[in-house]
């Protein structure tokens, strides 16, 4: 063997065997490099006889070829495994089935609140918002609910731990909806047109009371709103909230101690076969309690009672929810049961049915 043939022997034998780049840049350097083993070879030509320079030119060209054109397809030889490795690491496999998407679903109180709020938003109330650990003063004496009410007893209200030797009367968890409407008639003073929609706290609890539930007050005061202002607004609630074309509301005759006349509000409905059916048939179903605003109220409010008269109203969001929705048992509201809420729930993108009833 000549020693040019050991030569290439050695270079082809390294590129083949090389696993990167940059072993082969290395190779390429020792071989072909400025002080590379055939550079060098090549310098010695001018010391060669003519004769001896054409052989020896000739073959060490074609050594440089030869070893030229193993680094440039080893290169790329290497380059192509290199994208086989990184497509196989990054293989999708589009035939998995997708991983489902979970949807929540509005809970229906929060939908009739929003439905409530569009309803008497159209007409003029404002949203207002009160505290849901309420001072014993807003809950009770502002709203003209005397000491010995019943209501204040241990077994129908929440009240919160107090230090034993303090002496304010304890705060509690508001037992309505009604405080705020003090709290709006002092931010606000008169006149005045709000809704208080919000959470509630009772000791109750059975199979058609839970110990929180839902209601949204409502108020309207100016220099001579009237029952008859009242009726107006509750008529046009019920047939947006319950989408019938007329409804027949009947005031029954009541006692609250904030309202002075108070009533109970029904509204006229049917039970077909255990389907109820709002705005016709001989059943009264009651949805309500309203009044004319009692003058103690309303100078609890800072309202000057000799200036200004109005109304208020609260229902029972939860009572509502199920009423027009059919939905049986108010104690699935809070136990957050998925089943439940799948089947009675709303989907987040649906506009409410009233939205579109009231555009026309
Ligand atoms: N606060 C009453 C309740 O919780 C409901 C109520 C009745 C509110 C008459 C009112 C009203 O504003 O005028 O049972």
């Amino acid at each position: 063997m000549t020693t040019l043939d050991v030569l290439k022997a050695k270079y082809l034998e390294g590129i083949a065997a090389a696993a990167d780049e940059a072993s082969l840049e290395e190779i390429r350097l020792a071989a072909l490099g400025k002080k590379g083993e055939i550079s060098l070879k090549m310098r010695e030509l001018g010391q060669m006889t003519p004769e001896e320079r054409t052989t020896t030119g000739a073959a060490l060209n074609r050594l440089k070829d030869e070893i030229d054109a193993a680094l440039r397809a080893k290169k790329e030889a290497l380059a192509d495994a290199a994208l086989d490795a990184r497509l196989k690491s990054e293989w999708l496999d589009v035939t998995l089935p997708g991983r489902p998407r979970r949807a929540g679903t509005i809970h229906p109180v929060s939908q009739v609140m929003d439905e409530v709020t569009a309803i008497f938003a159209d007409m003029g109330f404002a949203v207002a918002e009160g505290p849901q650990v309420e001072s014993d003063w807003y809950n009770f004496d502002a709203l003209n609910i005397a000491p010995e009410h019943p209501a204040r007893q241990e077994h129908d209200t929440f009240f919160m731990a107090r230090d034993a030797a303090d002496p304010r009367p304890p705060h509690v968890l508001r037992t309505h909806t009604s405080p705020v409407q003090i709290r709006a008639m002092q931010a606000k003073g008169a006149p005045i047109r709000v809704i208080a929609p919000g959470r509630v706290y009772r000791m109750d609890m059975d199979q058609t009371h839970a110990p929180m539930f839902h209601q949204v007050e409502g108020l309207a005061i100016g220099r001579d709103i009237s029952m008859a202002n009242l009726k107006w607004v509750l008529e046009e609630f019920c047939k947006t909230f319950f989408e019938v074309p007329s409804v027949e509301l009947r005031f029954r005759a009541s006692h609250f101690p904030f309202t002075e006349p108070s009533a109970e509000v029904d509204i006229r409905c049917s039970w077909e076969g255990g389907q109820l059916k709002i705005g016709e048939g001989n059943s009264w179903l009651e949805i309500l309690g309203s009044g004319m605003v009692h003058p103690k109220v309303l100078a609890a409010g800072g309202i000057d009672p000799n200036e200004y008269q109005g109304f208020a109203f609260g229902v029972g969001i939860d009572r509502i929810a199920m009423l027009k929705y059919g939905i049986p048992d108010l104690r699935a509201f809070f136990e957050s049961d998925l089943r439940w809420l799948k089947h009675y729930g709303f989907a987040a993108l649906d506009l409410p049915t009233v939205f579109g009833g009231l555009s026309k």
